[in-house]
Formats: structure tokens, C-alpha cells, sequence
């Protein structure tokens, strides 16, 4: 079966929105396959964002992931990889979908860096590298 890599990002985790986003995947009926609360490190986020180096909002990407708890985990499920960025929505939440999660919890960007509450692989190739690279998986 599918499985895709998910983050509940540090702003959803400081306003208190995991279990409402654990909610959603549940009553989706993905399966939870794996959870994990941590701090993620710079090294760490600039491996798992190496296509977003390069860009001018990378340095405050950076200080916003590593800005307080995650929760990354694994979720399972047919098609869950697509399935799983139509439920989170749009990356920027001006443009996310009302019903979608970014579209429902998101707020407007900051100083250009989009707080967007969860983090969904974009691809079998990017779930499989982003499982290892965070889980050990
Ligand atoms: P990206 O992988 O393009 O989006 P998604 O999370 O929808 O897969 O970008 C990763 C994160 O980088 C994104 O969730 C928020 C941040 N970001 C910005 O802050 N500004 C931007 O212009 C882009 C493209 C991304
Ligand atoms: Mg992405």
C-alpha cells in the first residue's frame, strides 16, 4: 500500500492544530503508520528542501522549520501521495481552497514565508527519500 511522508509543521504545533490535522487523515481513513515529535536542525531541513536552497526565502524557511516541535510521521492509503496534497491544498493559503487544510488553518505569509501548517511528499520518488531521510525508513 501507498505511503506518503507528512510534517505538522511548528506553527500548527504551537497553536494547538495536531490533533485536528490527525483528525482529518483519520476520518480520511488513512492509516497512521508512524509519528514522531522533534526540533529539526538547519542541516536537516536544508536536506529535506535541497530543491529550495537557492531561493531568497530559504534562510527564513529555515528559522520557521526549526522554530519550535514538529510532528513528522508516515500515512498510508490508496493514491495517498496525491490524495494527501488535495486535503492539504494550495502552498500558498491566499490561494488554498476553503475545506482544504491550508485553506481552513493557514494564515496570510509573513515577510514572504508561507506558515502553512503540514508538509506533504510530492512524489513516490520524494516520499521514499523523505521516510529515510527523517525516519530512518
Ligand atoms: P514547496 O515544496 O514548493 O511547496 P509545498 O510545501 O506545497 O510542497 O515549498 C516548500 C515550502 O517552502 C512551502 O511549504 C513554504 C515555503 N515556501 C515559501 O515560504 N515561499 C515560497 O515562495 C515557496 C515556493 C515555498
Ligand atoms: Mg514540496
Amino acid at each position: 500500500m501507498e505511503q506518503t511522508f507528512i510534517i505538522i509543521k511548528p506553527d500548527a504545533v504551537q497553536r494547538g492544530l495536531v490533533g485536528q490535522v490527525l483528525s482529518r487523515i483519520e476520518r480520511r481513513g488513512f492509516v497512521i503508520r508512524d509519528l514522531k515529535m522533534l526540533t529539526a536542525t538547519e542541516e536537516l531541513i536544508s536536506q529535506h528542501y535541497d530543491h529550495l536552497t537557492d531561493k531568497p526565502f530559504f534562510p527564513l524557511l529555515v528559522d520557521y522549520m526549526t522554530s519550535g516541535p514538529i510532528i513528522a510521521g508516515i500515512i498510508e492509503g490508496p493514491e495517498v501521495i496525491r490524495s494527501w496534497r488535495d486535503m492539504m491544498g494550495a502552498t500558498n493559503p491566499v490561494n488554498a481552497l476553503p475545506g482544504t487544510i491550508r485553506g481552513d488553518f493557514a494564515t496570510a505569509p509573513i515577510e514572504g514565508i508561507v506558515a502553512n501548517v503540514v508538509h506533504g511528499s510530492d512524489s513516490l520518488e520524494a516520499a521514499e527519500r523523505e521516510i529515510g531521510l527523517w525516519l530512518g525508513k
